[in-house]
């Protein structure tokens, strides 16, 4: 059931998985899990008893919900499901898993860095000399020379005093958010930031608030209604919308907020190794000074081709985070991390012809789809490429299509992003080639047609 299908059977597919994700029964309903009682239950509420505390919890009740729409389709339409699928080698262009060897738009190494020779070297290298793991947190036994290394260049990159890298780039998020708030700040996000940034308020019980996506005049509107009620305000931003692909608008946005007296965040994470001239961020991008931000924010686990989260900053806040939580109550980053992310800065100053060839293509897998009228939201023609398919089984089946043709791309829906906006994600590598960018664009519109038939007959 692929290139030919009917809307007739868009209709009947669509039946079926609507009644199955009515019917499907993934979840124990609330008279399930009330046992015999054996105790007054608490102020009221039905016992839930051993084993069964969350199964009416409402997001653990959407995650199987969602979990069983994918494997009805997938038992219906016999067709593939795109989500968990397994690989064999690294994650590059070209994927070798259970559908055979697939083009593949759905991994952020943006620059082949995490399977570059020289980086797996190093990652050799210091798993040889440090074993696996850093076996401590590094205000303990846990500091190896790797990591200030790592940090001075870091630092360099974004024109500041210092750096600190940490486990994971949520965490870093979150963690420094949690540190350097209170009860009597406040956060003011972009409305498209991460969710490791609303996290990060939460812990630190700061007031969470949003201003629309990319919109100076929304920040200084919130701003001017707020700001006199919180002592410290953090404005934050991406450099880069790891959903969206368009480029945070930094210089106006800063400027907002120091009107305000607010400290201002950039999360770097798709940006650092993509943005730039010399791949380092939005503040080469942008010509900017390091300290037209507070915190820089960024991962290792993009185009540094690694894992983990750094801070960038002065020396003030960074010493500061050294013997915070990030860096005191959790291991220190593995030694073969910190080393692949370095040799990922040295192999993007000597090979700065990838960052140029990463453009190359985001540029023409962009107009090939635009060629094709498909709705790119927000994308601004960088590697991060978003079709969307509204509908979340519309945007499953389409992923599901692509995937029997020999493309796989992730399907993004809730919570990924708000119902209505759900789309396909393309990420574009310097590693691919013009045909495969080519070819996919056709493929994109073929099955997005066919996506949207289904959506009619869910309609209907
Ligand atoms: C914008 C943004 N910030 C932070 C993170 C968290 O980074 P990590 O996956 O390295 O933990 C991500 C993850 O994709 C992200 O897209």
């Amino acid at each position: 059931m692929t290139a030919g299908l009917t809307s007739n059977s868009a209709r009947d597919i669509a039946r079926s998985l609507l009644a199955n994700s009515d019917g499907a029964d993934t979840t124990a309903s609330a008279a399930e899990v009330t046992p015999a009682v054996k105790a007054p239950p608490a102020v009221g509420k039905p016992r839930r008893d051993t084993g069964r505390q969350f199964g009416d919890q409402t997001g653990v009740v959407a995650a199987r919900e969602r979990a069983a729409r994918a494997l009805a389709m997938g038992e219906l339409t016999g067709m593939p499901n795109p989500l968990f699928i397994p690989r064999q080698g690294p994650n590059t262009s070209v994927i070798e898993g259970p559908y055979g060897a697939t083009t593949n738009f759905s991994n952020y190494n943006y620059l082949g860095m995490a399977h570059h020779p020289k980086v797996i070297k190093a990652v050799q290298d210091a798993v040889g000399q440090y074993g696996a793991s850093a076996s401590a947190s590094r205000i303990t036994s846990g500091e190896i020379e790797i990591y200030p290394r790592l940090e001075r260049r870091l630092a360099e990159i974004y024109d500041v005093e210092s750096a600190i890298i940490a486990t994971s780039g949520y965490l870093t998020n979150s963690g420094v958010i949690g540190f350097l708030l209170g009860e009597r700040d406040a956060v003011v996000a972009d409305a498209l930031i991460h969710s490791s940034v609303v996290t990060g308020a939460r812990w630190a019980g700061a007031r969470s608030m949003t201003f629309r996506h990319n919109d100076p005049e929304s920040l200084r509107g919130v701003l001017r209604m707020s700001r006199e009620r919180f002592d410290r305000v953090l404005v934050v931003i991406e450099g880069h919308y790891s959903m969206d692909g368009d480029v945070g608008r930094l210089p106006e946005i800063a400027a907002v907020a120091r009107e305000f007296d607010c400290a201002v965040m950039v999360d770097e994470a798709h940006s650092i190794g993509v943005f730039g001239a010399h791949g380092h961020g939005v503040r080469e991008h942008f010509g900017l000074p390091g300290d037209a931000v507070d915190i820089w924010m960024g991962c290792l686990s993009k185009a540094l081709g690694s894992c983990g989260g750094f801070i960038a900053g002065s020396a003030e806040i960074i010493q500061a985070l050294h013997t915070s939580p990030v860096a005191t109550l959790t291991v220190g980053p593995p030694p073969s991390a910190a080393a692949a992310a370095l040799a990922a800065l040295e192999v993007l100053e000597s090979e700065p012809q990838r960052v140029s060839q990463l453009w190359h293509n985001a540029k023409l897998f962009t107009a090939a789809l635009r060629e094709r009228n498909l709705n790119l939201g927000f994308s601004e023609g960088t590697p991060i490429v978003p079709v969307l398919v509204p509908g979340e089984i519309q945007v499953l089946y389409a992923s599901s299509l692509l995937l029997q043709r020999g493309v796989y791309v992730g399907p993004v829906a809730a919570p990924g992003v708000g119902p209505g906006q759900e789309r396909l994600r393309f990420f574009v590598t310097s590693e691919h080639s013009q045909e495969q960018l080519v070819t996919t664009a056709d493929l994109v519109a073929e099955v997005v047609a066919l996506a949207t038939d289904v959506g009619a007959a869910l309609t209907m």
